[in-house]
C-alpha cells in the first residue's frame, strides 16, 4: 500500500472500526484559537474538548486535517526543497481521546496498525519516551517486546509536545523507522540523529497539562491522548523510502512541474520542482479555504510562499507563469479526499497566476539587483540590510525569499539592519500621516499598529471567531483594564467584525470573555487597526486575555443584502440610463441602502420602474456571488467599475454576480455586475430577496440618488403601502382594484359640484336666485348698477358683469367683491354709452377711492384692486358722482 490516498482511509477505517469518531479535517485557519495562525497539527480543532470547555456526543476521534507550518512555533518554510521530509503543507493522520483511553490503549493502538495493517518489520521500529515516563516504556517492552536498546529516554522537549505559546500539552512517545545503514544518520538521542536513516513516524502525546501565558500549567481534566503521523512520511516509509517526496503525490506534481517547465524532474534542479510541489500544495489549500495574497498576516505567509516557489520556477528558467498550470494535478490527486479544492479550483488557478504574473514584472529586476549587491561583499560578508529591504519594498521579495536567495551561495542577511529599515520607514509613514490633519488623537492607533500590527479580518467568511485582546482604549487613553459600564475601544489580532468602509457601515454585536461582556455598537479601523467600539456591560475586560467575538447576524444579513443590491442596481442604471452612470457615494446600512450616481436628470418613473424590475430579476436568477483578488489592471481588463473614492493596494478583491441574461445591455451569458469592492455580501443573489425604490432625487449638481429596501425592511415597506391601499378602499367602500376609478369619479363630482357652487353663490350675491333683483339708478340718463359683493371671487366678476351689461341693455355696472379685506373692482358700459362713460375711468375712479390706483381694460370691460374693501361704498359714491358729471 503506497498510495497516499489509500493509507489515509485505511487508517481512518482501522480506527472507525474500534469506535473512533471519523472527523472530517478542519479548515486550515483556526476557528477556536486565536493564537494559532494555521491549523499545525491533528489536535488544533479538537482543542476545547481536551481542556474541558466543550464536550462532544464522543470521547474517542480520528481525523486526516490539513496542516500547515510556515510561521510561529512551528515553521518548516525555510527547509522546504532541502529536505526529504519539511513541508508547508501536509497531512496528519491521528486518534484521539477525550479522557477515554489513555497510555495504556494508545500504545497498542499503534503498534498494531503499524505492524499488522501497514505490515512494517518489527526489527526496524525504535521508540522514544520522555526521560520521566516508566510507565511508556513498560508499556513499549510489555506490548511490542522491543528490547531496552530500542526504547530510548530522551530528557529534551523533543519529547514534551505543545501546540503552540499556551494551550494542551504533554509527555511524548515518538515511533522511528530505521531506514537502513545505507543511509547517514543515528538513532534518537544520538549526536547523527539529523540524517536521514532514522525517521519519526508517529508522535503519541500523552495530552495531561495546559500551559499558560504566563508559563504556568494545570493539569487537564482527564488524562488524554493525541497522536500525528505525518501521511506523507508513512507513504514514502511504506514505499521503501525515506524521502517525502517519492510518494505519489509528490511524484505527479514534480513530474507537472517538470512538463510545464522542460526541467529534467529528478536531476540535479529537483530542489526547484520539490518547492513548487510542496508550495502548491500549502497555496492551493490556504485559497480554498479563504485565504488570500495580501500584505498582512494570513494573507502574508501565503504570499510568501507563493514567491518563494516562483523563485525557483524561475530558477527553472520558466518564462511562463508555471503554478497554476499544475493545480489540475493536485485536484486530481486530492480533491476526492477534499471537495472543498475542487470547488475552488477556478479561483485557485486564478489567484496564482495574477500573483505570479505580477511578481514577475519584478522578480527580474530585483534579482539583478541582488547579484549586483551580492558582487561587491567580501568572500562571506552578510547581505546589508538596507538592500534585502529594498529588495522587499521596491521588489516584494519577502525577506525569506532573499534569504533563500542567498543560501544557494552560502550567505546571510543582516537581519539586524533589516529590521532598523523597517521601523525607520514605518516612522515616515506615521509622520505623513500626523501632517495629514487627521485627528491628532489618532497616535494612540499608531502606536497600537506598530506594536500589535494590523487586524485580521476573517469577516468574509464567518460571522463568529475568537480574537486575542492586544489593547484596550478608553476615553482616548490605552488601558490594561476596564470595568463594567465605561466606553471602550477594544483592539483584537483577528476579527469577524467589519468596519465602515466604501459606504458598508460598521458591524455590531457582542464581546465576550471569561470576565466581562461588551456591547458593540460600531466598528472603525485607522492605521489598518479595527476599533470595536462600544460599552463594558459586565464584569471587566482585560488585555491580554482571549474574546469570543460574534456579529449581530440579522443586522449584517440586512447590510449584506443591501450591499449586494447596490451593485446589482449599479449596472441596472447603466443599462437603463447609459454608460455615464458612475457611482458617487453609497450608504449600505441594515435598514436601507442609498446610492448617489453621475446623471444631470431626473429619471421618469417609466425609467425607475425599469431598474427596479431589472433588479428583482436578477435576485431572482439566483445566482453565486464570486470574490476574486486580482491586479488592478486585470480588473479594469475584466470590466470591473471602480468604486468612488477609494484608494488600492497592490491588489483588489473583486466581487462579480449574476450573469448577463437575454433582454440585458451585454452579451448574453456574459457576468451581469463586476465590481471592485471590500464589502461583504451574500451568497446568492437570491439571498437579496426583493428590491424595492423609495424614489429618486437630486443630491449634488449632476447627481441623482436613489433609496432603497431589500428582504424584510422592503416587506414591511411594502406590507404598509397595502395596509394605507386597504384603508383608503375601505373609506371609499370599493374593492381595491375600483380605487382610482373611484377616485376620479369623486374628483370630476367634486369639480361639477365647485362650478355650481360659484353659479349658486353669484346669484345670490347679486340678489338672484329667485329674490328680487338689484336696484339699478339713473344718474344722469345714464342707468347705473353699482353692488359690493360677498363670497364671489374677483376672477367671477367679469362674467357678472356681461351678465349684468346683458340685462340693462344699456347701462353702467360697477362691482366691487371683497376678497378677504382688499378689493376686486370691475367695471362695465354697454357699447351704446361708451363714447360717454368709460370703464376704464370708472374701475380707475374706484381705485383710486380706495387707496389704491390703477386698473385696465377696456371702455367696455375694465378690472382693477383696490387695498382697502371697507371703502367699497365711499368708492361706488365716487363712481356715480363721477358718471352724474357726465
Ligand atoms: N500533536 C502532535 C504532533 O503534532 C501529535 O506531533
Amino acid at each position: 500500500m503506497t498510495s497516499l490516498n489509500d493509507i489515509r482511509s485505511t487508517f481512518l477505517d482501522y480506527f472507525g472500526e474500534k469506535d473512533h469518531e471519523v472527523v472530517k479535517s478542519a479548515p486550515l485557519v483556526p476557528r477556536n484559537d486565536p493564537t494559532l495562525m494555521f491549523v499545525n497539527s491533528g489536535m488544533v480543532p479538537f482543542k476545547n474538548l481536551f481542556t474541558g470547555v466543550e464536550t462532544r456526543d464522543y470521547t474517542r476521534a480520528a481525523s486526516c486535517q490539513k496542516c500547515v507550518r510556515a510561521g510561529g512555533k512551528h515553521n518548516d518554510l525555510d527547509n522546504v526543497g532541502y529536505t526529504a521530509r519539511h513541508h508547508t503543507f501536509f497531512e496528519m493522520l491521528g486518534n484521539f481521546s477525550f479522557g477515554d483511553y489513555f497510555k495504556e490503549n494508545a500504545i497498542p493502538l499503534a503498534w498494531n496498525l503499524i505492524t499488522k495493517e501497514f505490515g512494517l518489520p518489527k526489527d526496524k521500529l525504535y521508540v522514544t519516551v520522555y526521560h520521566t515516563d516508566d510507565e511508556a516504556a513498560d508499556l513499549w517492552k510489555k506490548v511490542a517486546g522491543l528490547p531496552d536498546e530500542r526504547i530510548i529516554r530522551i530528557a529534551t522537549n523533543d519529547n514534551f509536545w505543545m501546540m503552540g505559546p499556551t494551550g494542551p500539552c504533554g509527555p511524548s512517545s515518538e515511533i522511528f523507522y530505521d531506514h537502513g545503514p545505507e543511509i547517514w544518520g543515528g538513532p534518537p538521542g544520538s549526536p547523527e540523529e539529523d540524517g536521514d536513516r532514522f525517521i519519526e513516524i508517529w508522535n503519541l502525546v500523552f495530552m495531561q497539562y495546559e500551559q499558560f501565558e504566563d508559563e504556568s500549567r494545570k493539569p487537564l481534566p482527564k488524562p488524554s491522548i493525541d497522536t500525528g503521523m505525518g501521511l506523507e512520511r508513512i507513504g514514502a516509509t511504506l514505499g521503501g523510502s525515506h524521502d517525502n517526496y517519492s510518494t505519489d503525490v509528490f511524484r505527479d506534481l514534480i513530474e507537472a512541474s517538470a512538463h510545464a517547465t522542460g526541467v529534467d524532474p529528478y536531476g540535479d534542479q529537483n530542489v526547484h520542482h520539490r518547492v513548487i510541489a510542496d508550495h502548491l500544495r500549502s497555496t492551493s489549500f490556504l485559497i480554498a479555504d479563504g485565504v488570500l495574497p495580501s500584505n498582512e498576516g494570513r494573507g502574508y505567509v501565503l504570499r510568501r510562499i507563493m514567491r518563494r516557489a516562483m523563485r525557483h520556477a524561475h530558477l527553472l528558467g520558466a518564462q511562463d507563469p508555471v503554478m497554476h498550470r499544475l493545480v489540475p494535478t493536485l485536484v486530481r490527486q486530492m480533491g476526492q479526499a477534499y471537495p472543498e479544492l475542487t470547488q475552488a479550483q477556478r479561483m485557485v488557478e486564478e489567484t496564482l497566476l495574477a500573483e505570479e504574473t505580477r511578481f514577475k514584472q519584478t522578480l527580474d529586476r530585483g534579482l539583478s539587483l541582488l547579484d549586483a549587491e551580492v558582487e561587491a561583499l567580501e568572500e562571506g560578508e552578510p547581505l546589508p540590510g538596507a538592500a534585502a529591504f529594498k529588495l522587499y519594498d521596491t521588489y516584494g521579495f519577502p525577506l525569506d525569499l532573499t534569504q533563500d536567495a542567498l543560501r544557494e551561495r552560502g550567505r546571510d542577511v543582516d537581519t539586524a539592519g533589516f529590521d532598523a529599515a523597517m521601523a525607520e520607514q514605518k516612522a515616515k509613514a506615521r509622520a505623513a500621516w500626523a501632517g495629514s490633519g487627521e485627528q491628532a488623537d489618532d497616535s494612540v492607533w499608531f502606536d497600537i499598529a506598530e506594536r500589535a500590527g494590523s487586524t485580521e479580518f476573517l469577516g468574509y467568511d464567518t460571522e463568529a471567531a475568537e480574537g486575542q485582546i492586544v489593547a484596550l482604549v478608553s476615553n482616548g487613553a490605552e488601558l490594561e483594564r476596564v470595568e463594567a459600564g465605561a466606553p471602550v475601544e477594544v483592539v483584537l489580532n483577528q476579527t469577524p467584525f467589519y468596519a465602515e468602509a466604501g459606504g458598508q457601515v460598521g458591524d455590531t454585536g457582542m464581546l465576550r470573555t471569561e470576565t466581562g461582556v461588551v456591547e458593540i455598537t460600531d466598528c472603525r479601523k485607522t492605521a489598518g487597526v479595527y476599533r470595536h467600539i462600544g460599552t463594558v456591560r459586565e464584569g471587566v475586560i482585560a488585555r491580554g486575555t482571549p474574546a469570543e467575538l460574534e456579529v449581530d447576524h440579522t443586522r449584517r444579513t440586512a447590510i449584506r443584502a443591501n450591499h449586494s443590491a447596490t451593485h446589482l442596481l449599479h449596472e441596472a442604471l447603466r443599462h437603463a440610463l447609459g454608460d455615464h452612470v458612475a457611482q458617487r457615494g453609497s450608504l449600505n446600512a441594515a435598514d436601507r441602502l442609498r446610492f448617489d450616481f453621475s446623471h444631470n436628470k431626473a429619471m421618469t418613473a417609466e425609467e425607475l420602474s425599469r431598474v427596479q424590475t431589472e433588479v428583482n430579476a436578477y435576485i431572482r436568477q439566483n445566482a453565486p456571488v464570486e470574490t476574486r483578488i486580482m491586479t488592478p489592471d486585470d480588473a479594469r481588463a475584466l470590466g470591473a467599475q471602480a468604486l468612488f473614492g477609494e484608494k488600492y493596494g497592490d491588489e483588489v478583491r473583486v466581487v462579480s454576480m449574476g450573469t448577463q441574461a437575454k433582454s440585458g445591455k451585454g452579451a448574453t451569458g456574459d457576468t451581469y455586475s463586476i465590481e471592485l469592492c471590500g464589502g461583504t455580501h451574500v451568497r446568492q443573489t437570491g439571498d437579496i430577496g426583493v428590491f424595492v425604490t423609495l424614489g429618486e432625487s437630486a443630491s449634488a449638481s449632476g447627481v441623482r440618488r436613489i433609496e432603497a429596501l431589500t428582504g424584510p425592511a422592503a416587506q414591511a415597506y411594502l406590507a404598509e403601502q397595502e395596509a394605507t391601499l386597504s384603508q383608503v378602499a375601505g373609506t371609499l367602500k370599493a374593492q381595491r382594484s375600483e380605487v382610482v376609478e373611484r377616485i376620479k369619479a369623486l374628483l370630476d363630482e367634486r369639480r361639477q359640484l365647485q362650478a355650481e357652487v360659484a353659479e349658486l353663490r353669484k346669484q345670490l350675491a347679486m340678489g338672484g336666485g329667485g329674490g328680487a333683483e338689484a336696484a339699478t339708478e339713473d344718474l344722469a340718463g345714464v342707468a347705473f348698477l353699482g353692488q359690493v359683493l360677498n363670497g364671489v371671487s374677483g376672477k367671477d366678476l367679469r362674467g357678472l358683469i356681461d351678465e349684468q351689461k346683458a340685462r340693462l341693455k344699456s347701462g353702467a355696472v360697477v362691482l366691487i367683491a371683497d376678497t378677504g379685506g382688499k378689493a376686486a373692482i370691475a367695471a362695465g358700459v354697454t357699447d351704446d354709452l361708451t363714447d360717454r362713460v368709460s370703464a376704464v375711468d370708472l374701475v380707475r375712479t374706484a381705485a383710486e377711492a380706495m387707496g389704491g390706483k390703477g386698473g385696465g381694460g377696456r371702455p367696455d370691460m375694465a378690472q382693477g384692486g383696490g387695498p382697502d374693501v371697507t371703502r367699497a361704498d365711499a368708492a361706488l359714491d365716487a363712481v356715480r358722482a363721477a358718471i352724474a358729471k357726465g
